[in-house]
């Protein structure tokens, strides 16, 4: 069972049961009928008290019902608070912990609210392209009012009980035992009325209303972007001023309007994505993490820098090691300065800049991080110099300590074989800027243990990091698919594009910058280092030559103020170059390629197909463990469009048969070798499966 029912001195105690976070799915929801209906019948009982068991009062509807029959089974959550609304007996709403979308609603449709002042309240559909389908959005304004309701509903932010109390939303707010409180307001409420309120019979009152729902149209539909859901609870909640049933009936339309969305869809994807990337498969979940109390950070580059603040905001003491003093100076002004920015902005407080700070150290020594629980070495991408590196730290470093590299490029395996412990190496591939960028790859080299990996995505969660893991290969799961992206670019140079035209295709697609832009600004020669480094080593794997023609002109990016574009000084725009399009027009000329016209649809399908069908080379390499999880580290690392859920996900909703065709049609054109198209897609293709069935 998924409610319990219990009877305390008069009252009907349910209690919902569905862990972790009691989640409204059928069984849950038929649980919470057959106790009311028990409680109906049985004489002994005057009141009945709703509530969670565990760490929430309900996290609303169940996320992973969503898109299955079950999600509109009944009893529908609407059944479910109909019987509750239309009980003879009080219903009181015991809250505590969450008290979340769904199960707000419900609390809702008690005729009483009790809850615990840091109870979270929120109603975060909007988040999974939504809007609170069981009442929310009508009975929200009737006991906060129009305009507090609107900005929750269409912000889905959390607010804690506590700061409601004025409010009609709660009867009583309590700092201890809340069911204790609930059951006793529930005795007296029986005996001292007959009738019990409905939220569904407050009006909805407010001055101005049609100025200001109108203000709020505005304002939403200009900041929605391509997500339809905040423009649909604007409107749901102006429905709240109609005759209840009417704005009831609303709601439920827009509702159903929105859950069939490929943009609904795409968010619920990523939320469960997020938290599915947590577990890994070989991983037993209940393994014991080692304890993280003190972080080392090995250099105070870039890197080390941003890695070092990531633990800083989570209150983890970081002592960050270097070779020169100057080069510590250097990192901790860094760090320093860009607390200082973030507090003149109004983000940060001084005492949080000098908390900060004051958690971390510097050192000369590895003497002083001996004793470190995990250290991190973000030190020059070069062989010899983490052979150095590692080598020291297994003699220094105490016995479990869990030694990571955040190597972008080199081969985890071997740096683990520096040291007489690979069990405990690990490659954490943090992204630029560190304490910005929310992908943390978590590279699980050959014998990498269990406890280790439990440990470090543990860690991950707490300091706001998604983290991914990773097989060991060239590039890992992001880098190695945007080579793919970034060749098939080069390809269309060739071909007939120009750079302004496949950034502005695949911008209008949902990337927030084109590959062209994007690798001006993180510099060419880096990409032109690799390049040569494969040269070498897979000659084979050939490029479009338009990137070394440019690096050879200088123009390295962003930082030389040229490279695929344009830039003035003191500006970022990125302004179309007639030197490099005159360059990229000739090299085709030398190849003997006549020019075409290639389409943005084109272009827009090479490009993502290019990251598909590595994707699911990945997958058949065991590089990544599920589709999802490539989905993640697209989200969350490379500005992949939030609303088309990630490339694996995209290309299950064009249809693997589609995909899999253009591929075949693009491996006979040019270059059309470097559509090793996979196995695993070609079988899922004619199966009419998707990477995420
Ligand atoms: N349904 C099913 N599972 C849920 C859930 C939900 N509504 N909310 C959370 N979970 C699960 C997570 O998937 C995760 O599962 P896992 O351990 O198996 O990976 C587990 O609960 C814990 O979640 P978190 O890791 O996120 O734990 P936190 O403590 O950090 O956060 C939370 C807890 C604040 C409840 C957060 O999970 C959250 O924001 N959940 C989403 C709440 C939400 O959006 N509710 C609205 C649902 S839609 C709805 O109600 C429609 C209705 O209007 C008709
Ligand atoms: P960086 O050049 O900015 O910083 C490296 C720092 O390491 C320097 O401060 C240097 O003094 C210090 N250092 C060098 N040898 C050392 C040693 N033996 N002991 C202690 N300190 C030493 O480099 P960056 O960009 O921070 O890169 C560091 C690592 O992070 C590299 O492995 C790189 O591949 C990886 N990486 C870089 C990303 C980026 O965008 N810059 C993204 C992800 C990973």
């Amino acid at each position: 069972m998924t409610a319990h029912y219990q009877v305390r001195d008069a009252v009907a105690v349910i209690t919902l049961d569905n862990p972790p976070v009691n989640g409204l799915g059928h069984r849950t929801r038929v649980g919470i009928v057959e106790c009311m209906t028990r409680a109906f019948d049985d004489s002994s009982v005057e009141a009945i008290v709703l509530t969670g068991s565990g760490r929430a009062f309900s996290g609303g509807a169940d996320i992973r019902e969503f898109g299955t029959p079950k999600a509109l089974q009944e009893p529908s959550l609407h059944t479910v608070i109909e019987t509750i609304e239309a009980s003879g007996k009080p219903v009181v709403a015991a809250m505590h912990g969450v008290a979340m979308g769904g199960g707000l609603e419900l609390a809702l449709g008690c005729h009483y609210r009790i809850a615990a002042k840091d109870t979270q309240i929120a109603l975060p559909e909007v988040n999974l392209g939504l809007l609170p389908g069981a009442g929310g959005t009508q009975r929200l304004p009737r006991v906060i009012g129009l305009e507090a309701a609107l900005n929750m509903i269409v912000s889905g932010k959390t607010v804690l009980a506590g700061k409601l109390a004025d409010a009609r939303l709660f009867d009583e707010l309590v700092d201890g035992d809340v069911l204790e409180a609930a059951t006793g307001f529930a005795c007296r409420a029986a005996r001292a009325s007959a009738s019990h309120p409905k939220v569904r019979d407050l009006a909805v009152r407010h001055e101005s209303a049609e100025a200001y729902l109108g203000f709020a149209r505005t304002t939403v539909a200009a900041s929605a972007g391509p997500f339809p859901a905040p423009l649909q609870c604007v409107k749901a909640v102006a429905a709240s001023l109609k005759p209840f049933d009417e704005g009831l009936r609303e709601e439920r339309r827009r509702f159903m309007e929105l859950l069939g969305t490929s943009e609904a869809r795409a968010l619920r994807h990523a939320f469960l994505g997020e938290r599915a990337a947590s577990r890994i498969p070989d991983v037993p979940a209940d393994i014991a993490a080692r304890n993280i109390a003190k972080v080392a950070i090995i250099g105070a580059g870039t890197m080390g820098g941003g890695i070092a603040m990531t633990f800083l905001n989570a209150g983890i003491p970081v002592t960050v090691l270097e070779t020169k003093a100057d080069a510590l100076e250097r990192g901790v002004a860094t760090i320093r300065r860009n607390y200082e920015n973030t507090a003149k902005k109004g983000k940060l407080s001084q005492g949080a800049v000098e908390t900060r700070m004051g958690l971390l150290t510097t050192t000369l020594s590895y003497n002083d991080i001996k004793d470190a629980d995990l250290v991190i070495e973000a030190v020059f991408e070069d062989f010899s110099v983490k052979e150095t590196v590692f080598r020291t730290l297994d003699e220094v470093m105490k016995p479990g300590a869990i030694l990571a590299s955040n190597t972008s490029t080199l081969d985890v395996n071997r740096i683990a074989s520096f040291t007489r412990r690979p069990q405990d190496v690990v490659g954490l591939h943090f992204f630029s800027p560190a304490n910005v960028m929310k992908l943390l790859e978590v590279v699980r080299g050959e014998t990498t243990s269990h406890d280790v990996l439990a440990t470090v995505m543990q860690l991950a969660k707490k300091i706001g990091k998604v983290a991914v893991v990773s097989g060991v290969c060239d590039g890992f799961i992001g880098n190695r698919m945007v080579e793919q992206y970034s060749r098939q670019a080069g390809f269309l140079l060739d071909e007939g594009a120009l750079p302004e035209q496949v950034d502005r295709a695949i911008e209008k697609f949902g990337f927030a910058m084109g590959p062209f832009r994007m690798i001006d600004m993180a510099g060419n020669d880096i990409a032109w280092a690799i390049r040569k480094r494969r040269a070498v080593e897979q000659p084979e794997f050939n490029y479009s030559k338009t990137g070394d023609l440019l690096c050879e002109m200088g123009r390295l990016g962003q930082k030389a103020g040229a490279g695929w574009y344009d830039y003035k000084p003191g500006d970022r725009k990125a302004y179309p170059s007639a030197v490099v399009n005159d360059m990229i027009v000739r090299h085709s000329g030398e190849l003997g390629i006549t020019r075409r016209k290639i389409s943005d649809a084109e272009i827009v399908e090479r490009l993502i197909d290019a990251l598909v069908n590595e994707g699911a080379l990945i997958l058949e390499e065991g590089i990544a463990s599920k589709a999802s999880d490539i989905d993640m580290v697209y989200l969350n690392g490379y500005g992949f469009p939030k609303f088309r859920g990630g490339p694996m996900l995209y290309a299950d909703q064009v249809g693997l048969f589609n995909v899999a065709q253009a591929m075949r049609r693009y491996a006979k054109g040019y270059q059309g070798h470097a559509w090793r198209i996979a196995r695993s897609l070609e079988q899922l293709a004619s199966d009419g499966k998707g990477f995420n069935d």
